[in-house]
């Protein structure tokens, strides 16, 4: 048996909470002990009470303590932490393995998913990025990503830094673009969940074609007059000028503007 805790209580932590509780159903080997949270009350509904504690130095023993706490706070909480020698791992996209303090085995256990606390995820679907210090603490966190996911994987440091770019880049970018597309439809009054379906296909197109090879637009087909027509429509600058850097992009393939 592996016994794990989860340090906090944010949207990563209540996510690893219930996909480990629904593995405990399966007669798994991996066994959620206890959770730390600052307000207990937060965790009310996810998790029986007996497992909660607001205070650190009344953690158990566990073979894997997993920090689900904020970037900021993850060097701070691991030096509380009121043992020694344990494995205790980070859940950050960007965060140095460093920062954890040297009292304790280190490792991280990052899960590439963008998490809201109430929208329902499948953790068999996400990838786990693992990286330990030490080579023989990897067994431990490969079984404990291997029993909640299907996706997982060991990556570097310097690794794990490079898909959180990239990451930001296909997700937070892409959703702000969105909000652009939205603000566009509202000032003409036309209904954003006109361009739904057009949201849908492109992530499903990328799923069986290359980004290059998806590509279509005025920008990859070098169509100048409706670009210069999509310029002058757009009257908000900020719009503008990310309109033109994307479009600069396309035609010169990423490699320059
Ligand atoms: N959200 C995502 O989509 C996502 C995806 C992958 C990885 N991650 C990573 O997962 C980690 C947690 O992110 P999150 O989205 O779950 O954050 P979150 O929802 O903001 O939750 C942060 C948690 O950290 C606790 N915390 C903050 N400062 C603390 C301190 N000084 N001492 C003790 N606890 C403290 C908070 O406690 P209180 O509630 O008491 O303030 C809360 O439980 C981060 O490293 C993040 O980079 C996030």
């Amino acid at each position: 048996m592996i016994k794990v805790t989860i340090i906090g209580s944010g949207n990563v932590a209540q996510h690893l909470i219930r996909a480990f509780s629904n593995i405990e159903n399966l007669n798994s080997t991996i066994v959620l002990t206890q959770v730390f949270s600052r307000n207990k009350d937060i965790l009310g509904n996810v998790l029986d009470s007996s497992k909660i504690t607001d205070d650190l130095n009344t953690l158990e023993e566990a073979d894997l303590y997993i920090l689900a706490v904020s970037d900021d706070a993850i060097s701070e909480v691991s030096t509380q932490l009121p043992f020694t020698n344990r494995l205790v791992v980070h859940t950050s996209g960007t965060v140095a393995l460093e920062a954890l303090d040297n009292k304790n085995r280190k490792g991280v256990f990052y899960p590439l998913q963008t998490f809201t606390k109430n929208k329902a995820v499948d953790f068999k679907t996400i990838p786990i990025c693992l990286e330990t210090k030490l080579e023989n603490d990897y067994a431990i966190i490969v079984e404990v990503a291997k029993s909640i996911s299907d996706a997982v994987f060991e990556i570097r440091t310097e690794q794990r830094k490079a898909l959180h770019v990239a990451a930001v880049f296909v997700n937070n970018f892409t959703n702000h673009l969105y909000k652009i597309g939205e603000e566009i439809c509202n000032e003409h009054q036309v209904p954003f969940e006109i361009l739904k379906p057009l949201i849908v296909e492109t992530a499903q197109k990328i799923m069986v074609l290359s980004p290059e090879k998806a590509q279509t637009g005025p920008a990859k087909r070098n169509d100048t007059k409706t670009i210069e027509a999509h310029q002058a429509f757009l009257s908000n600058e900020n719009q503008s000028t990310i309109y033109k850097i994307l479009t600069q992009s396309i035609q010169h393939n990423g490699k320059k503007l």
